[in-house]
């Protein structure tokens, strides 16, 4: 059984809980079955449009916040995110990173995916909540990646990766930590 599909058109994923005759549509069409990744491309593609999402949250919160120590410190990370991305696009022309095919499809999307996305209205407080998500889901792909590359320069690559994403959490959870306070 195949728990999770994803809607190719809203890109929207739904959880199977039990199985039944009939078959998933979303927007008009089949819905795609999301299990683990088929190969080592596939898995870099979407680390590197987790970064582009990542750095794009980044620069458009940065403009629309106020305290000038918030837009520097979203727009560092913005940065921080831009070079993860090169980074990843880098390993993707090399040929370094071959873990082996089971490796990789014992990978499931699921487990980096985050659950609530971003929506225009979202307030400050919702958007450290959604970013904290993400990071802390980044922080797991490279430190799983980090684990079966059989490259220890690339091992270590992953590794910095998910340190730099950690430290991003970190910075995030006292943001809001410090907006909580504010408030009461
Ligand atoms: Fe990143
Ligand atoms: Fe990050």
């Amino acid at each position: 059984m195949n728990d999770f599909f994803k809607c190719k058109g809203c890109a929207r994923i739904v959880k199977v809980i039990q199985e039944g005759k009939g078959s998933l549509v979303c927007c008009g069409q089949a819905m795609q079955p999301l299990a683990g990744f088929q190969s080592v491309d596939g898995i870099l593609d979407f680390a590197i449009e987790k970064e582009a999402e990542a750095h794009d949250f980044y620069i458009d919160w940065s403009g629309r916040l106020e305290a000038a120590h918030l837009k520097e410190l979203f727009l560092t990370f913005a940065a921080e995110e831009q070079k993860h991305k090169v980074t990843l696009e880098r390993i993707k022309q090399g040929t370094a990173f071959l873990p082996s095919a089971s490796q990789v499809t014992d990978l499931k999307i699921v487990d980096y995916l985050v659950d609530i996305g971003p929506t225009p209205d979202m307030d400050y407080q919702e958007a450290l909540i959604i970013a904290m998500r993400r990071e802390k889901s980044s922080i797991k792909l490279y430190t799983d990646l980090a684990a079966i590359s059989g490259d220890d320069e690339l091992k270590t690559i992953f590794q910095a990766l998910a340190k730099e994403e950690a430290k991003h959490k970190l910075r995030l959870e006292n943001e809001y930590e410090k907006d909580i306070y504010r408030e009461n």
